[in-house]
Parts: C-alpha cells; sequence; structure tokens
C-alpha cells in the first residue's frame, strides 16, 4: 500500500460531497476519488436490503481504483450496512454515524439530543445505538426529515420556503427541549443557517466534519498521511448525467468539479 494511493468516498449521489469538502480542507494533500451512485439515489427511502446492495457495489467500484481508505459518506449507507461493509474489505473504512453521535456526546450538557436523516437513517436506530453505548444516560429523539433533500438539491438553502420547511420539521424536535442536534444526512449541512435561526440556543453537530477529523486520524495512525504542500487530485464517478451532477455539486463542494466520469456499476 502506497501513501499516494487515494481516498475512496462514496454516496448515493451529490451529498456526499459535503464529506469531500471537510476532508479536503483539512487533507488538501489527499488524492481523492468520489464515486456518486446518481443514478440510483435517493437511498434513504429504501430497504436495507437495497441499501446494502447497492453499497457494496459502490465499494467494490473503489476497491478496484486502489484506495487506501473507504469512506463511506452516506448517512443511509452508515446506518444500515457499515459492519457489513467492513466485513468484506481489507482497508479502513470510515462512516459517518460513530463521529457525529460521539460529538454529540461530548456537546451536550442536558443529555437530550437530537437526530435529523432520512426515513432509512432515523428507522435503523443506528445514531441511537452508538449514543447510547457511550452514554446510557443519554435521551435521544430521532426525527427524519425527507423534505429537506430535495429542498436543498433544488438550491432553496436559506429565504422563506426553507424557513418554513425547517420550522415545520423541527418543531416536535424543539419541544423535546434537546440542546444538541445532530445532522444525520449528507445534504443537512447545507441548511445549517435556517436550522441554526429555528433552533438558535442549540449546538449543531457536522457529521461530516466530524468524520472528516476521524479520517485524519486513522491515516496517521497508519502511517499514510501524505505530507506535501500541493493540492492532491480530485477524480468523481457518478453512475448518471455528469452535467446535472457538475450543476448540484458545485454548489455542494463550493469548488470545481472537473475531472469526472460516468460509469455503470
Ligand atoms: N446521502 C443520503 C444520506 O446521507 C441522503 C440522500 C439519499 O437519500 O440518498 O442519508
Amino acid at each position: 500500500m502506497d501513501k499516494n494511493n487515494p481516498i475512496g468516498i462514496f454516496d448515493s449521489g451529490v451529498g456526499g460531497l459535503t464529506v469531500l469538502k471537510e476532508v479536503g480542507r483539512i487533507l488538501p494533500a489527499e488524492n481523492i476519488i468520489y464515486l456518486g451512485d446518481t443514478a440510483r439515489v435517493p437511498y434513504g427511502i429504501r430497504s436495507a436490503e437495497t441499501v446494502t446492495r447497492y453499497s457494496f457495489e459502490c465499494t467494490e467500484f473503489l476497491l478496484r481504483q486502489d484506495i487506501k481508505l473507504l469512506i463511506v459518506a452516506c448517512n443511509t449507507v452508515s446506518a444500515i450496512s457499515l459492519n457489513k461493509i467492513r466485513e468484506k474489505v481489507p482497508i479502513p473504512v470510515i462512516g459517518v454515524i460513530e463521529p457525529g453521535a460521539r460529538a454529540a456526546v461530548n456537546s451536550t450538557k442536558n443529555k437530550k439530543i437530537g437526530i435529523i436523516g432520512t426515513e432509512a437513517t432515523i428507522k435503523s436506530s443506528s445514531y441511537l445505538r452508538a449514543i447510547k453505548s457511550l452514554d446510557g444516560d443519554i435521551e435521544v429523539c430521532g426525527l427524519p426529515c425527507p423534505l429537506f433533500v430535495p429542498l436543498v438539491e433544488e438550491g432553496w438553502t436559506s429565504g422563506v420556503i426553507a424557513r418554513l420547511v425547517v420550522e415545520r420539521y423541527l418543531k416536535d424536535i424543539m419541544d423535546k427541549g434537546v440542546d444538541t442536534l445532530v445532522l444525520g444526512c449528507t445534504h443537512y449541512p447545507l441548511l445549517k443557517g435556517v436550522i441554526q435561526d429555528v433552533m438558535n440556543d442549540v449546538c449543531l453537530v457536522d457529521s461530516a466534519i466530524e468524520t472528516a477529523k476521524v479520517v485524519k486520524d486513522v491515516l496517521a495512525e497508519m502511517g499514510m498521511l501524505i505530507v506535501r504542500s500541493c493540492e492532491g487530485r480530485r477524480k468523481f464517478f457518478v453512475t448518471d448525467s455528469t452535467e446535472k451532477f457538475i450543476n448540484v455539486g458545485e454548489r455542494f463542494l463550493q469548488s470545481r468539479i472537473e475531472d469526472i466520469t460516468k460509469i455503470e456499476l
């Protein structure tokens, strides 16, 4: 295994770019390959069996690119299939649930944490289990927010519509008195501003940022961090139109998407 081998990241579509953005920010020298399964997005409404099957196909594709570490950027896949992926691959696999759960446990003072995510993520109770394994006294309240994903992809991340939708969903969770809220879906960091406005005293945990920190620690432990001043390569693969991915993705990434190829899994 060579240090210069890329980090592999996959997601159901464009959302995992929020994780790529954070990994790129703290590890700019790393070479990164991103796969978005845009032909089959969304995963968050599918059965566990289907999500696992799709995630194996994404994993196999990235392993063929000689990656040194795999990041499962999709909360839904991390919630449902992470252990099954880990059993199958010979390299470290990092999901987004554990890092987000740990940061939430460290943040809460009143031991009440809210989790928002897709239907599949909330139904899996993975965040709840991860939090309870760290501190059994914490109360966890999970809430699916299915409209957030299309809202963000449409670019409506601020303004009156975003505010109304966020208020409508988060009302129940506010009534529970949580002091910490985990943004348990790839798309939700783009709604951070509105969510923070609506829940102004609550600490928001961005799983993407927390995951990037874990990736850095794991690579350092393996002696696999690239230390150099120049920027690493970014390569993108998608399973549907590259054009649409670039349009929406550049907004998520806040930088250009250049080297992109459409593939079949
Ligand atoms: N990437 C998914 C997640 O983080 C959101 C989009 C989808 O449902 O596929 O759960």
